[in-house]
């Protein structure tokens, strides 16, 4: 396995969309590496989510894993490990939250992001085994931020107010504890 290099926003790959994965593709072990690879570099940047786009790989797949000790956001919440391949988002409620996001792709910089507060998500695993989620609050939020990775979306694009975009540094001195 190793650390894969992150792309920056201003790369054009980061705003292109995945393409689906084929279930014959699932036993590819370039595939499976690629997905190994994205869960430590996750690990080694201390990140709770990696799409395949932010390393440069045009698919559909994901993963994410948060611990509610995570250093880089105190509403982390616990979620284990999960690998997400050609997952489909559903609004379950309209209703929108406002969390502050941040993203390995963007160094250094905190958004507030208004979002719909309830999705399903509906993705395979790597076997190819079918799983559906419920999700709320946070993690909903950092189920959305992800698999806009694979529409080519950051969420940049999606902060409303641009007044609250802070580096992290002003993040935390004005609106960390708001
Ligand atoms: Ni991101």
């Amino acid at each position: 396995m190793a650390v894969l290099e992150i792309l920056h926003i201003g790369h054009p790959l980061l705003r292109q969309t995945a393409r689906r994965i084929e279930q014959a593709e699932l036993s590819n072990p370039a595939l499976q590496r690629l997905a190994g690879d994205m869960i430590e570099t996750m690990h080694a940047e201390d990140g709770i989510g990696i799409a395949a786009p932010q390393v440069g790989a045009l698919l559909q797949l994901a993963v994410i894993e948060m611990g509610d000790d995570s250093e880089r956001y105190e509403e982390a919440e616990d979620f284990p490990l999960t690998v997400f391949v050609n997952p489909v988002v559903t609004v379950l409620d309209e209703a929108e939250q406002e969390f502050w996001e941040g993203c390995l792709s963007v160094p250094n910089l905190r958004g507030l992001v208004p979002r719909p507060r309830s999705v399903r998500v509906d993705f395979m695993d790597l076997e190819g085994k079918p799983w559906s989620l419920e999700a709320e609050g946070f993690l909903a939020t950092v189920l959305q931020h992800e698999l806009d990775h694979l529409q080519g979306v950051l969420f940049v694009d999606r902060i409303r107010d641009m007044t609250k975009l802070a580096t992290i540094e002003q993040y935390r001195r004005f609106w960390a504890d708001e």
